[in-house]
């Protein structure tokens, strides 16, 4: 016997990806990498930070930042997110906020929630990878949810799930700049999003990570408000709203948050108790002075500076690409998403890319709940500097145009 053969069935999902060993190995400097999708660290703000720290230790607020805090979290940061929601048409108070350790808490205690072994959850294909690594905790089966055209019915889906031991659960998404496409959906699309959600008496699972780096374009609202405004408010709407200060403040500060009406609300907090108590009060209390005073400054810096680097980046594909490659045209976000012609498995790819190129990106199939995508992979942009562009971008290109004539 080892304890290995003692582990819970769950952990029978829980594996190391390829993909993510393989990236682990990129740090050698000459590798120009568009894998990670972090943001840039020179951007962060320091100083802000820096003042808020010492503003909090050195003061009255001192005890309470070192001392144990509610579940729920940080008062005052939860009535600044509930105004924030309101400015982008969510009516709702503190008791509808959960502040988690980053929105990726919010996502396996979402999992933990609605999942039992066999359910359903239906995700894009692709989606972000790190949803599917919290769901798969839970053991559910995968099904496609399909934003324009799709074929399948709510009965469909009912008795696909249904056939395979459970009911269909949720159907999460990334709205805006998504993870890993870039693409953004329209108002229309969160409409029949809801309608089928409606048919299907599902919740849906908003991942908002990336809805303040809008660069251009119209801005759409978020599912929860079209929600609200077709329900009749927050505790009578059906979709959780999972935000995050990593993309915008700070990631290693670990501070996010959930929308969503009451009694989800109600129950995430136990899970929260349960798991950790609270997220960190000390970095609760900097964000909230930090975002007080300069979110909208931060946003605007980085809404440059992504701006800049997504344009190049889509300038330098189109002058170096072959035939055949098409790539995502963000608004916003963090990500380029290409698809290369069939025969192009982009898992070898990365292999040769690394080895010959000295260029690296993630292979679409990762983000893929059935392992497709085969011929897909992602570029993140936000530390793409002038020489990664222009030496980056060419050197891929090359690379493609060889294995295609092979
Ligand atoms: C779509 C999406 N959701 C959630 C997260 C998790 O972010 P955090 O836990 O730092 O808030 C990420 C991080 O990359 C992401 O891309």
């Amino acid at each position: 016997m080892t304890l290995t053969d003692l582990f819970a069935t769950r952990s029978a999902r829980m594996r190391a990806s390829e993909i993510r060993e393989l990236l682990k190995l990129l740090d050698q400097p000459d590798i120009i990498s568009f894998a990670g999708g972090i943001p840039d660290p020179a951007l962060f703000p320091h100083e802000a930070f820096q003042t808020a720290y010492a503003e909090i230790l050195g003061g009255p607020a001192a005890n309470a930042a070192l001392q144990y805090q509610v579940s729920e979290g940080y008062l005052p940061l939860r009535r600044w997110l509930a105004g924030e929601m309101g400015k982008i048409g969510v009516a709702c108070d503190e008791g509808n906020i959960l502040i988690t350790s980053g929105s990726q808490q919010a996502l396996d205690y979402l999992g933990k929630l609605f999942l039992s072994p066999g359910d359903t959850a239906l995700v894009t294909w692709p989606t972000y990878l790190g949803a599917l690594q919290a769901f798969n905790a839970y053991e559910p089966r995968y099904d496609r949810l399909t934003l324009a055209g799709g074929n399948m019915t709510p009965e469909a889906y009912r008795t696909a799930a249904r056939a395979a031991g459970g009911e269909p659960k949720f159907a999460y998404l990334v709205p805006d700049f998504a993870n890993p496409t870039g693409e953004t959906l329209d108002r229309a699309g969160r409409e029949a999003l809801l309608d089928l959600a409606g048919e299907l008496d599902i919740a849906v699972i908003e991942d908002a990570a990336y809805r303040a780096l809008r660069f251009d374009g119209e801005g759409v609202p978020p599912i929860l408000a079209l929600d609200c405004a077709r329900s009749g408010g927050i505790d009578r709407a059906r979709t959780i709203y999972c935000g995050s200060f990593s993309k915008i403040l700070a990631p290693g500060l670990r501070v996010g948050w959930v929308c969503a009406p009451r009694p989800i609300i109600d129950k995430l907090v136990l899970m929260k108790q349960a798991a950790d108590l609270h997220s960190p009060s000390i970095n609760q209390m900097a964000i909230h002075l930090v975002a007080e005073t300069a979110y909208d400054t931060q946003v605007n810096k980085l809404v440059a500076a992504y701006g800049a680097r997504r344009d190049a980046v889509l300038a330098a594909l189109a002058a170096h690409m072959p035939e055949g490659v098409h790539w995502s045209r963000p608004e916003g976000g963090m990500f380029v998403w290409l698809t290369l012609p069939d025969a192009i498995d982009t898992t070898d790819l990365l292999a040769r890319a690394v080895r010959e190129a000295r260029v690296a990106f993630v292979p679409g199939s990762a983000f893929h709940a059935d392992g497709s995508g085969r011929n897909t992979l992602r570029l993140s942009f936000t530390l793409a500097n002038e020489r990664a562009v222009a030496d980056g971008i060419p050197r891929l290109a090359a690379l493609i145009r060889d294995t295609l004539a092979a």
